[in-house]
C-alpha cells in the first residue's frame, strides 16, 4: 500500500498547501505538522469497511498514540471512541468531551467507578477483588471485560497485562466471579496482540482459542456476550522496522475481513466488536519539520553492520570514495523521534541550496542530544544538505510526542493544516520555564 502522507510540494516547498519556511519561522523549529485530511480519510476508510464487513462496531482510538487534544477532537467528531489506558488518560478523555459510555477503560484506577455502560477491562485478580466491593457499596451489578493474555502463534506473548489463557487464568476469573464476585458480570473479553502486525493469521489464532472458550464456558455465557475487542496493531505503510527494506502493509480490509467472518459464523447474535487502533489513525497524517545545523562529509564514515548504534570510521578511505554525509538536526532521537531506534523513516529535503541533479549521498542523521547513538536515520540517500535546510520526517503521527521526553530541550509546537489550507496552532513550543516549572530552586 502506498502511505497517505501529507501532501509535499518540493518546487513551491509547501505541506498540504502550507509554506513550510513560513511554518518554520512562525512556530519554531522543530515542529509536527499534521494533516487534517488524513486524519478524516483514515477514519472514514476504516469506519466504512466495518460498515460493509460489520457494522455492531467500534472504532476507539487509543490516546497513548497521541494525545494531543486537538488531534483526538478530530477523531471524535469522527465518531470515535477512546481506550484509555490510564487515570490520566481517563481525565484527559473527559476533558476533551468524551462521554463515559464512549470511553474504553483499560483498568481499575483509584476514585472509578464506572457507570454501567462503561465498557471497562480489568487485567488482574486484584482489580476484580476492588471492583467487586465498589460495586457491593454502591449496591450495583458493575459489567466487566476481562483482558485475556494470549500468546502468538510461535510461543510469544506480547501484552504482559492480563489473564493468562493458556494457564486457565482466565476461567478461574470467571468462576470467581460467577461464584463469589457476585457484583461483578463478566460480559466482554479483549486481546492486544502488539503493533504493527503483518499477517491477519495473528488475530485469527488468538480469536479462534477465545472463542473455543468462550463456548466452552457454555450456551448461557454464550449468548449473552455482549462485547469483544481485537486490540490494535494494524500494520502502517511507510513505517517499516529498521533494515527492513520492504515493508508490504495490507489493507484494513484484509484485517477486518477474516475477523468479521469469524465472529459472524461462531455467534448467533455477534458481539459488538471494538477495534482499539492507534498508530492506524494517526502515524501517517504527522510528519516532522527539523531544520539542519551543520552537515559535513567523512571519509569512510559508516554504520558498521545491521543494528550496530554507533558511527564507525574506516581508516585509510580517499576523500574520492566517500558518498556519506553526516547531518546535524535539531531534534532527537532522545526527545522527539523516539521510535528512531527501530524504525526507517523516510525523509524529504527542502533546501534553496540544491538543484535535482545533485549528487546523493548515503546520509546519517544525527540528533542534538549530544549522545553518541542519537541516529534519526540512516538509511537515506539524500543530497549533499547545508546549514539551515530542512528535513521532513514522514510517519511521524504516532508514538513520538506522547513518548517524547524533554532531554536537554524543550519539546516542539504541533500545528495542523485543515482541509481548507489553513494553519491551526495546536500545542505551543515549550519554553525553559516550561521544563524548570516543578523544580524547586
Ligand atoms: C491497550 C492497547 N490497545 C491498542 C494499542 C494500539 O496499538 P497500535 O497503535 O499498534 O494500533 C495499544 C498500544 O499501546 C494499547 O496499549
Amino acid at each position: 500500500m502506498i502511505p497517505n502522507h501529507p501532501q509535499f510540494d518540493k518546487s513551491k516547498k509547501t505541506l498540504e498547501g502550507a509554506n513550510v519556511q513560513m511554518l518554520l519561522r512562525k512556530f519554531g523549529s522543530p515542529l509536527f505538522v499534521f494533516s487534517e485530511r488524513i486524519l478524516k480519510e483514515k477514519f472514514r476508510l476504516f469506519r466504512s469497511v466495518l460498515n460493509d464487513l460489520y457494522p455492531c462496531s467500534r472504532i476507539a482510538y487509543v490516546l497513548s498514540a497521541n494525545y494531543v487534544p486537538g488531534i483526538v477532537r478530530i477523531l471524535k467528531n469522527e465518531g470515535a471512541w477512546v481506550v484509555a489506558n490510564s487515570e490520566f488518560e481517563y481525565w484527559l478523555a473527559k476533558k476533551i468531551g468524551f462521554e463515559e459510555s464512549h470511553t474504553v477503560f483499560n483498568g481499575l484506577w483509584p476514585g472509578l467507578f464506572p457507570q454501567a455502560e462503561t465498557p471497562i477491562f480489568l487485567n488482574d485478580f486484584s482489580e476484580l477483588e476492588c471492583l467487586n466491593k465498589l460495586a457491593q457499596k454502591n449496591g450495583s451489578i458493575a459489567k466487566i471485560g476481562l483482558t485475556v493474555q494470549i500468546s502468538h502463534a510461535n510461543g510469544r506473548i506480547w501484552n504482559c497485562h492480563g489473564f493468562n489463557l493458556e494457564s486457565g487464568e482466565v476461567k478461574t476469573a470467571l468462576h470467581l466471579v460467577k461464584g463469589k464476585l457476585t457484583y461483578l458480570k463478566a460480559c466482554g473479553f479483549r486481546f492486544n496482540l502488539g503493533t504493527n502486525l503483518d499477517d491477519p493469521e495473528y488475530y485469527l489464532y488468538a480469536l479462534e482459542r477465545l472463542i473455543k472458550l468462550i463456548k466452552e464456558l457454555g450456551h448461557d455465557f454464550a449468548d449473552n456476550l455482549e462485547y469483544l475487542s481485537v486490540g490494535g496493531g494494524f500494520a502502517v505503510p511507510g513505517s517499516r522496522w529498521l533494515y527492513k527494506s520492504i515493508w508490504p502493509v495490507l489493507t484494513i480490509e484484509n484485517y477486518v475481513g477474516p475477523i468479521a467472518q469469524e465472529l459472524l459464523k461462531s455467534f448467533p447474535r455477534p458481539p459488538l466488536l471494538i477495534f482499539e487502533p492507534g498508530r492506524y489513525l494517526v502515524d501517517e497524517a504527522g510528519v516532522l519539520l527539523s531544520m539542519v545545523l551543520y552537515a559535513k562529509r567523512i571519509p569512510g564514515a559508516h554504520i558498521v553492520k545491521e543494528g550496530e548504534l554507533f558511527l564507525n570510521i574506516e581508516r585509510d578511505t580517499s576523500p574520492e570514495d566517500n558518498k556519506a554525509q553526516i547531518v546535524y538536526v535539531d531534534a532527537g532521537v532522545y526527545s522527539v523521534l523516539p521510535a528512531a531506534n527501530i524504525r526507517s523513516f523516510n525523509v524529504d529535503v527542502i533546501s534553496n541550496q540544491y538543484s535535482e541533479n545533485s549528487e546523493k549521498l548515503q546520509t546519517y542523521v544525527i540528533g542534538n542530544s549530544l549522545r553518541g547513538n542519537d541516529f534519526l536515520s540512516r538509511d537515506n540517500v539524500l543530497p549533499e544538505l547545508k546549514k539551515e535546510d530542512i528535513l521532513v520526517f514522514y510517519n511521524a503521527g504516532a508514538y513520538t510526542l506522547s513518548r517524547s521526553a524533554q532531554f536537554v530541550h524543550p519539546r516542539p509546537a504541533v500545528v495542523i493544516v485543515g482541509e481548507d489550507g489553513s494553519v491551526a496552532s495546536l500545542r505551543n513550543k515549550e519554553s525553559f520555564e516550561h521544563i524548570s516549572s516543578l523544580d524547586i530552586f
